[in-house]
């Protein structure tokens, strides 16, 4: 085609048709800012600072790709146990990143969600949450899901809390819940589940995350640390996840026949 349109600037080629290869919903422990700084001497918050710039990048590559989901753990419920200085230098972070970024992320049509409790932060970071979700809301790009005080049993915790009060009000029965309309109470509700988990900083293991969610998802470990995760270490997990077959209790042979199917 480029043959014949040697005058015209071709217009950007759409994001490909997420295909079975392709993840539709990563979901990502970004560890390692910590020892990042440390190895070059410098204070922790120094290590948060470069988290930024990875994640910039990985948001970037996420919506080139064609991702569809991006989930980003943040803060965690339990990271309220660092030392306090470190919490309160994270917080002010975050609220200037926001303030950075959010106008740049609405203008390339990417959709902000933050799950976890929010009513613990500061009233300002909260009004800035509440408006980057309603300006963004009808964005069609990419949906950037960013995890900030959450934990995967304070969302099931809070989930059944939902549930139990809906057959107190005599709503429901309780013999009507099942699994659908629990994932229906989660913060993710309505969200595709993640297809591909990548922990970056060496570390395996889930640290609270989506507990629910995680059940089939495919779990990729990289010792590299979050600040040092580019788009070409993204690639890599992308390819790993590409090779993988997803069997979800079946036969690899059954699955191999529906593919030919
Ligand atoms: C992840 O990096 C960022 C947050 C948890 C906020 P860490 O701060 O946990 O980095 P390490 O694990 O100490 O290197
Ligand atoms: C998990 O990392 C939480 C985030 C990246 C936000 P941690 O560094 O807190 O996990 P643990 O404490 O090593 O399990
Ligand atoms: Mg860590």
């Amino acid at each position: 085609m480029a043959f014949f349109s040697k005058s015209t600037t071709p217009a950007p080629a759409p994001p490909e048709e997420p295909s079975a290869d392709l993840p539709a919903h990563v979901a990502i422990i970004m560890d390692g800012n910590g020892r990042w700084a440390r190895q070059r001497h410098l204070p922790r918050i120094a290590g948060h600072r470069a988290g930024v710039e990875a994640v910039r990048a990985i948001v970037e590559a996420c919506a080139a790709r064609g991702v569809r989901v991006l989930t980003l753990f943040a803060f965690s419920s339990e990271n309220w146990r660092r030392p306090e200085s470190e919490v309160n230098l994270l917080m002010d972070l975050l609220l200037t990143s926001l303030q950075r970024e959010v106008d740049r992320l609405h203008r390339n049509g990417i959709r902000l969600l933050f799950i976890g409790e929010r009513a613990v932060f500061n009233a300002k970071l909260i009004e800035m949450m509440d408006t980057a979700e309603r300006l963004t809301a009808a964005n069609a790009g990419l949906t950037l899901v960013i995890a900030l005080n959450y934990g995967g049993r304070w969302d099931v915790t809070q989930a059944a809390q939902q549930l139990a009060r809906r057959v107190e009000a005599g709503e429901i029965r309780a013999d009507e819940i099942d699994a659908a309309m629990i994932e229906g109470h989660l913060c993710l509700r309505g969200l595709p589940e993640p297809d591909l988990f990548i922990r970056t900083g060496g570390e395996q293991r889930i640290s609270n995350f989506l507990l629910w969610h995680l059940s089939y998802t495919e779990l990729y470990f990289t010792a590299i640390l979050w600040p040092d995760f580019d788009a070409r270490a993204f690639d890599d997990a992308l390819t790993s996840f590409a090779a993988r077959q997803r069997r979800f209790g079946r036969t690899g042979d059954q699955v191999e026949q529906a593919k030919g199917a």
